[in-house]
């Protein structure tokens, strides 16, 4: 095995790959010339380790697609798919698209390996819209299979709160935050804060060691089907590198696609609505895997 690839995928692999790209930029310069026409490693350009992961990932389409030599990049091939760890990555199904006819949409659910269910619960105290009752979440939670990833989106928590008894995901635009995760904890169950695209992520620092997950929104809370903003990817990049020092989870949430999903590798889990529920969903969640 060329001992430059097994440094690069180690620089990936390892639990700070930014700062470590940034570290051995010339090497990876020479391993990857083609990066070097990208938009570059430099401090603010969050994009550059995703120009890593994506120039691998064309590779590998190129070589499945046989439009790359195969045996010029026969190692990374065959290395990634050993290293096949770093392509995890849980899928929460999201039907709020599937709103009005959500019991369909679970029986479909049902068939795939989806990991979760995430139920949006709106009551347009905290986006225009509202979307499911307490009955109807009562009732989807009964008719799915899946483990249930609830996400909250209302300043009405108190009452919200006392109704549901998954793991719930709140938003830190609300007030009294530390108030609420305690009242969570006490029912023994996950507690997880979800932060809008345009708050910044340092309003979270103070709760890291609290909560069980954090909820990047990749879209303005409200409905399905928006486009994915990829601002919010140093977030990500933040939350992966400070991991390891707490213990939650990174899910993120809105916009995900084949395309997309490629940028949030570092996440633990992506919420995928509208791209999974139109059309065929194992066809779908088939699609994303590849490209995870
Ligand atoms: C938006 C919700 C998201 C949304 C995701 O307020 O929190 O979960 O339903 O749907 P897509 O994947 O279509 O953006
Ligand atoms: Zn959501």
């Amino acid at each position: 095995m060329n001992e430059n690839l097994e440094k690069l995928f180690d620089i990936l692999l390892s639990n700070n790959p930014s700062i470590l790209i940034r570290e051995n930029e010339d090497y990876i310069f020479n391993i990857i010339p083609e990066l070097r026409k990208s938009k570059g490693f430099n401090q603010n350009n969050p994009w550059h380790i995703y120009d890593v992961y994506d120039h691998i990932l064309h590779v590998i389409d190129g070589v499945k697609e046989n439009i790359i030599l195969k045996s010029r990049y026969e190692n990374y091939v065959k290395f990634i798919e050993e290293k096949e760890r770093w392509l995890f990555l849980k899928v929460a199904v999201s039907i709020l698209s599937e709103k009005d006819n959500y019991k369909e949409s679970i029986e479909k659910i049902n068939k795939t390996d989806a990991d979760y269910l995430h139920l949006d619960v709106m009551d347009g105290s905290f986006t225009e819209s509202s979307s499911f009752s307490l009955n109807e979440s009562k009732e989807i939670k009964e008719l799915c299979n899946k483990k249930v990833d609830v996400h909250i989106m209302s300043i009405n928590l108190k009452k919200i709160i006392s109704e549901y008894i998954n793991n719930i995901t709140f938003h830190i635009e609300n007030n009294d935050i530390e108030k609420y995760i305690d009242l969570i904890k006490e029912k023994n169950i996950k507690v997880g804060l979800a932060i809008n695209p345009d708050t910044d992520l340092s309003t979270i620092y103070p709760y890291l060691d609290k909560i069980d997950r954090v909820l990047v929104m990749s879209v303005v809370p409200g409905k399905g089907g928006q486009k994915f903003m990829g601002s919010v990817i140093p977030k990500l990049i933040y939350l992966k590198e400070n991991k390891d020092k707490y213990n939650y989870e990174i899910e993120v949430d809105g916009g995900i696609n084949k395309e997309t999903i490629s940028l949030v590798k570092n996440a633990d889990i992506a919420v995928v609505g509208s791209f999974l529920t139109n059309g065929d969903y194992n066809k779908n969640l088939e699609l994303l895997k590849e490209r995870i």
